[in-house]
């Protein structure tokens, strides 16, 4: 028996898109896989729900993984890879033929947001500079010949050496040699498109290269003295901020301070070479749980207040075909047997950092740790309508806000009302694994879920 008659006509997808728009700062994680003994796709996409991670991004387009991905709920951002830039930058019957077989295939039931055309393209020892903004103009026409580009945008990740000048911050600038050629072209493409500019930033690199300067708090997100900006005042209490405002300001002194920033890569490694300085587990758990709490505090940086951080955390796993230095190989948040390198609180499942020096400020709002259950809205209605069944029947959740009349009635959706009830439960229960499941119709996330003016409770 349905206990609810709903309207199907408002289903729709609610997370919002780091690529579009948010409120607060998001999360999401790079799946590497540059070993030979990780998890099949299948189980890490398990593992992602499992700890609330509802982005990833991809180096390529393997099919496997893009498959293991599918009515997963998580947004997908993948790559074109360097070695088929020039391809890509020559001819568009050659990007028609790309998007066709790695991304139109997938979609709509991966749900791949963006594409990243090459990798720190800058630094690629083939020189494939000339060719990025070509390549990517071609995806995009491609993009549009399939209807795609108003549902996923194209950038490139910069590597921060891209950066001729980062301290102070407010002194940011590119690289001359890069400007015209290829950093001003690629801007009025991303502005044009409505993208953003991707950005690997490593405070660790900074660090290990400057120990002597730069304060380890500073870089781990810890309390620290701070840094204050001497061209304009402005004080930064970490490092990737930093970094981050270093490279708004280099766009900015080139014409383009509106296009925004997403990281495509960040992280700490828990192991490296003697001279690797500041490598080690400890500072990877402090980096990486700093980072979470900073990001889902929601602010944005001192020069973009307004402009939540979205950081993909680098990496998903160790990965052991890595080249060069230890650290390569450990920037793993996980095992090969999705075992923790160190305890990340994506969610309220992961244990707390059990520092107490450590100190969660107290005037944002801050959901870190804490995590909601809502529902796959890829899911057939039979699916999520029998789950809602049950989790208001004998599943004891608390459906009254979804009452005709109620707060959370509008948006009058199976999807919205089904999140309600399905968090209801999980709050409900503490939580608990598998709590959070309703036959796969349901996943956890670590933002707060929207739904109209609806507040989903957290706690119980
Ligand atoms: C990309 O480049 C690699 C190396 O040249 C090549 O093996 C591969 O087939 C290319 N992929 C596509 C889709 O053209
Ligand atoms: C890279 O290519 C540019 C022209 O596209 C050329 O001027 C430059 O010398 C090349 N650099 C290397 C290292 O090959
Ligand atoms: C957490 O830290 C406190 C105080 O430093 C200590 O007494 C306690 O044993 C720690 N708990 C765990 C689980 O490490």
């Amino acid at each position: 028996m349905s206990l609810f008659v709903l309207s199907l006509l408002m289903l729709s997808s609610f997370s919002v898109m780091p690529f579009t728009h948010a409120d607060s700062g998001m999360i999401g994680v790079n799946y590497g896989r540059i070993a030979n003994n990780l998890p099949a796709p299948e189980k890490v996409v398990e593992l992602l729900k499992s700890q609330g991670i509802n982005r990833v991004k991809l180096y390529d387009t393997d099919s496997s993984v893009l498959t293991a991905l599918a009515n997963s709920g998580i947004k997908v951002v993948v790559s074109l890879p360097n070695e088929n830039l020039s391809a890509a930058a020559a001819d568009q019957s050659y990007t028609d033929a790309w998007v066709q077989d790695n991304v139109k295939k997938y979609t709509p039931s991966t749900d791949i947001e963006a594409i990243a055309v090459g990798n720190e393209v800058f630094v690629d020892p083939r020189n494939t500079t000339a060719y990025l903004v070509p390549a990517m103009k071609n995806v995009q026409s491609s993009l549009a010949k399939f209807s795609l580009d108003g549902a996923i945008k194209i950038s490139s990740p910069l590597a921060l050496s891209a950066l001729a000048n980062s301290y102070p911050p407010s002194a940011g600038s590119f690289k001359p040699d890069l400007i015209e050629p290829v950093i001003k072209p690629m801007l009025d493409f991303l502005r044009k498109t409505s993208s953003h500019l991707m950005v690997n930033a490593y405070p660790f690199f900074a660090y290990a290269a400057n120990a002597d300067k730069i304060s380890l708090e500073y870089a781990l997100f810890k309390e620290n003295a701070g840094n204050v900006d001497s061209g304009n005042g402005l004080k930064y209490e970490n490092l990737l901020d930093a970094q981050i405002d270093a490279v708004f300001a280099a766009m900015s002194a080139v014409g383009f301070n509106d296009v925004k920033v997403v990281v495509t890569e960040t992280g700490w490694p828990s192991a490296g070479d003697e001279n690797e300085i500041g490598a080690g587990s400890a500072n990877a758990a402090a980096y990486n749980g700093g980072l979470v709490k900073r990001v889902l505090t929601g602010n944005g940086t001192p020069l973009k207040p307004e402009e939540p951080l979205n950081v993909y955390l680098f990496a998903l796993f160790n990965e052991n075909q890595k080249t060069g230095p230890t650290s390569e190989r450990n920037y793993g948040l996980f095992y090969p047997n999705e075992n923790k390198v160190c305890d990340v609180p994506f969610s309220a499942k992961s244990a707390p950092v059990n520092d107490s020096k450590e100190k969660v400020p107290v005037k944002s709002p801050s959901h870190v740790g804490q995590t909601w259950c809502v529902a796959n809205g890829k899911t057939s209605k039979e699916k999520l309508q029998e789950g809602l069944d049950y989790a208001c029947g004998e599943g004891g959740a608390d459906c009254r806000p979804i009452q005709k009349g109620a707060t959370c009635y509008d948006p009058e959706s199976l999807e919205a009302h089904a999140s309600y009830a399905f968090n209801s439960y999980y709050q409900k229960n503490a939580r608990g694994v598998g709590t959070c499941d309703f036959g796969g119709a349901a996943y956890v996330v670590s933002q707060p879920p929207k739904y109209g003016k609806c507040e989903f409770p957290t706690g119980h």
